[in-house]
Order: structure tokens, then C-alpha cells, then sequence
């Protein structure tokens, strides 16, 4: 494959790139005969007649058109579920599990899914399926697509090598990637420099059957602030010729489908569009915050949102709760008990979270389901409720949400899971009354 780690800067821009010179064609984007003899195929993520800001299309030149393949036949889904689910079983009960365990077998990106919850519906394209990844092996022949979702892609251990259709993008633990709809990829552990490999991985994944995520918007904050465009990273363009025995895993409709294919479909030598996989470093994002008192809402800590039809209320909304000063005057600075509308998938991916004392480690992740009380536990209370309000660098840390309007619904295997923490409820136990009402 050519390979390139270069990347080009800017949300969702018009980009053009070329793996070999003139591969792109100029002037047009279906010549009669393409450079190079490639074919043209293009790959739309919206509708042909979405409104300009809206419409998603690329134009792919590839050595054999997407067609050139076998069968869809029925695949085993393993421990991936989609929304609705067969059974439903949303559940009011705060949920939180501690990370899900690395496999010993030989097992890939694919294999290693497990769905944590669900909601909403895909075939409506609405909601989103919540999943965690686990592995400890590459894709080599293999390479999957999904047609039910983007798939939002948050490493907590391990840097992971995408090889897309468009190009690679590496990615490690504090950034993320989105890889749009219908995209073939495949997910290898990165190398290092030095020759060195990574043996495993773990991480979330959001994927998101609802509009693409796109950067909110910022109201009074003005033109900068929180994620800024150009800190968003597309790849240029790069391929393989490969001929051989390949499998072609598609998600769709709920289901999983193998089809073959005699060559790697990771063929496209150029492409121009603004439909394309991107990678962001988390360590970018400009953070928002009090500089007198009280809490803003999280919705200040928004990196991406997938908008529902009723503005301002997210199909999804990836939030992230980065290092941060804390300088409130007079306040309770841990995020303050509350009940809300949306419901809150919660993970962390390194250091601590300053609601919880102690409970929920990197790996892990937490729900708390539309109106289910939440907050911090009581040792965090105590501890804050007592603490002297000065500047505090709260360095080490580094959580995230997917915060969605529909209910997430737990899978069976996630309520079963020998990682769950059944007791996680008892961590607001302890909360007593310190009401006096004779002390004012
Ligand atoms: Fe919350």
C-alpha cells in the first residue's frame, strides 16, 4: 500500500488528493476514461438534494468499482446488537461496569465488539448503538463496512492503524476518529518507530445512526472556542493493489454479512469530496469554563453533536471532560446532582473524574438513564463541601459522554456482564441529611 500519515487540516472541507500524480481527473468527475484507467464511484452520506451545508458526497477513483465482489451471506453478529432492540430493556437504574477485559484468543476489531446499550431505531436513523472494543489482533484480509451508523471511535488503551478506502489515520488514546457511513476499513495495532508493536486494545465506540456529527455551534461564545476546525484530520489519499482471498464485513440492518472479494477494496488511488474519515486530538479542544461562579452546563464541553429534529436536543452529542482549571468563586466545583432529560452514557479513558471518588477507572463506563438521579458519590461531597476554593489544576483526567435524547437500553450481555457493578448505587448511600433547621 502507499502508505501516508499525512493529513490535511479543516472540518468536512472539499479536500482533493492523489496518491499517484494526475490521478484526479481535472475538470470533471465522471471523464469517459478516467487517468490511469481507474473507475469513477461515488459515495454519497446524505441525500443527492440535502441543502449545501448538509451534503456529504466523495468521488472515489478506484482500480475496480465497489460492484466486484460476491454474495452478502448472513454472518454471525457475535455480541454486537442494534437499536430497537428485540427485547427492550430500558432500565432507571444507574449502571456502571468496570472495563471490559482483554481477550486471550486471537481475536480482531470485529470480534472484540460488545454492545453496551442501544436507542432510538436505525432503520429510522435515529439513536445510536453504545460499544466497547476489545483485541489483540489485526486485520489483514478482513475489512468491514457499516451502513446502520458512523462510527465514532474513542481509544482508551492502545493506538490503532485505520486503513480506510481514503487513506490511514493513526489514532491513540486521547484522540478520536469518525469513520463515516459505509466506508471499508479495516483496524490494525499500530507500530512504532522503533519496530516495536502494540499487542492490544480497548475503547468505545459510538455508532451514531442519526445525521452526522458536526461541530456545534457557539452561540455567544463567538468564532473560537471548544473544537476548532482545523484541528479536525483528513487523510490524503493512499491504496493497495492487492490480489488474493478478502472478506468483506457489512453491518446492515441490524445484521452482519460476509461478502468476498479476489482483491483488497482498499484500491482508491484518488478521491476529491467532503465525505471522508477525520481524526481529532482531544488535547486540542479549547475548554470553556466559570471564571466567577457556578457551573456552566456540560453541553460547554460539546466536541461533536449529531442534531435530532428538534433543535437543540441531540440525536447524540459526544461531550468530553477534559484537564482543566477549576476557579469558581464560592462553589461547588464537582459536577452538581441532577436529573435531566437526556440520557448520559459516561466513559473515561484516562486518570480520574472528579464526581467520583473512586469506582470508575479508565475502561469503565457508567449510564444514567433519562430523569435517573446522578451526581457525585458521598466521599466526593464531603471532600468538596469542606474544600478551600483556590485556583486547581485538575490535571488528570480525561472522561466523555455520548448524551442522547432517546433512553439508552442496556443489551443483556452488558446487564450480565461479570464486570458490571451490581452494588454501584450504594456509592449515594452514605449521603445523609445535614439539615438543621434551627441552623440557618
Ligand atoms: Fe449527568
Amino acid at each position: 500500500m502507499t502508505t501516508s500519515l499525512d493529513y490535511q487540516p479543516g472540518f468536512r472541507n472539499h479536500v482533493a488528493t492523489e496518491a499517484l500524480p494526475g490521478a484526479l481527473p481535472e475538470g470533471q468527475n465522471s471523464p469517459q476514461r478516467c487517468p490511469y484507467d481507474l473507475y469513477a464511484e461515488q459515495l454519497s452520506g446524505s441525500a443527492f438534494t440535502a441543502p449545501r451545508p448538509h451534503n456529504l458526497r466523495s468521488w472515489l477513483y478506484r482500480i475496480r468499482p465497489s460492484v466486484v465482489q460476491s454474495a452478502y451471506r448472513p454472518l454471525e453478529a457475535g455480541r454486537v446488537a442494534t437499536a430497537p432492540p428485540a427485547r427492550p430493556a430500558a432500565d432507571p437504574n444507574q449502571m456502571r461496569w468496570d472495563p471490559a477485559p482483554l481477550p486471550e484468543a486471537p481475536t480482531d476489531f470485529i470480534d472484540g465488539l460488545l454492545t453496551v446499550a442501544v436507542n432510538g431505531d436505525a432503520a429510522a436513523q435515529t439513536g445510536c448503538g453504545v460499544h466497547v472494543y476489545a483485541f489483540n489482533r489485526d486485520m489483514t484480509e478482513r475489512f468491514f463496512y457499516d451502513a446502520d451508523g458512523e462510527l465514532l471511535i474513542v481509544p482508551q488503551l492502545g493506538t490503532l492503524r485505520l486503513r480506510t478506502e481514503l487513506g490511514e489515520l493513526e489514532v491513540g488514546s486521547g484522540e478520536i476518529a469518525v469513520i463515516p457511513r459505509g466506508i471499508k476499513f479495516q483496524v490494525r495495532l499500530a507500530g512504532g518507530s522503533d519496530g516495536s508493536r502494540e499487542t492490544q486494545a480497548r475503547g468505545y465506540v459510538c455508532e451514531n445512526y442519526g445525521s452526522p456529527l458536526e461541530l456545534p455551534g457557539l452561540g455567544p461564545i463567538g468564532a473560537n472556542g471548544l473544537a476548532n476546525p482545523r484541528d479536525f484530520l483528513t487523510p490524503v489519499a493512499a491504496f493497495e493493489d492487492r490480489q488474493g482471498e478478502f472478506e468483506l464485513v457489512a453491518k446492515f440492518s441490524g445484521r452482519f454479512w460476509s461478502t468476498r472479494l479476489d482483491h483488497s477494496p482498499l484500491d482508491v488511488v484518488a478521491w476529491h469530496g467532503n465525505y471522508a474519515p477525520y481524526k481529532y486530538d482531544l488535547a486540542c479542544f479549547n475548554t470553556i469554563n466559570s471564571v466567577s461562579f457556578d457551573h456552566p452546563d456540560p453541553s460547554i464541553f460539546t466536541v461533536l453533536t449529531s442534531p435530532s429534529d428538534t433543535a437543540g436536543t441531540a440525536n447524540v452529542d459526544f461531550v468530553i471532560f477534559p484537564p482543566r482549571w477549576m476557579v469558581a468563586e464560592g462553589t461547588f466545583r464537582p459536577p452538581y446532582f441532577h436529573r435531566n432529560l437526556m440520557s448520559e452514557f459516561m466513559g473515561l479513558i484516562h486518570g480520574e473524574y472528579d464526581a467520583k471518588a473512586e469506582g470508575f477507572v479508565p475502561g469503565g463506563a457508567s449510564l444514567h438513564n433519562c430523569m435517573s438521579p446522578h451526581g457525585p458519590d458521598a466521599d466526593t461531597f464531603e471532600k468538596a463541601s469542606k474544600a478551600k476554593l483556590e485556583p486547581q489544576y485538575q490535571g488528570n483526567t480525561l472522561a466523555f459522554m455520548f448524551e442522547s435524547r432517546y433512553v439508552f437500553h442496556p443489551t443483556e450481555a452488558a446487564l450480565a456482564a461479570d464486570f458490571r457493578q451490581h452494588d454501584y448505587v450504594d456509592v449515594w448511600s452514605t449521603l445523609r441529611a445535614h439539615f438543621d433547621p434551627n441552623t440557618p
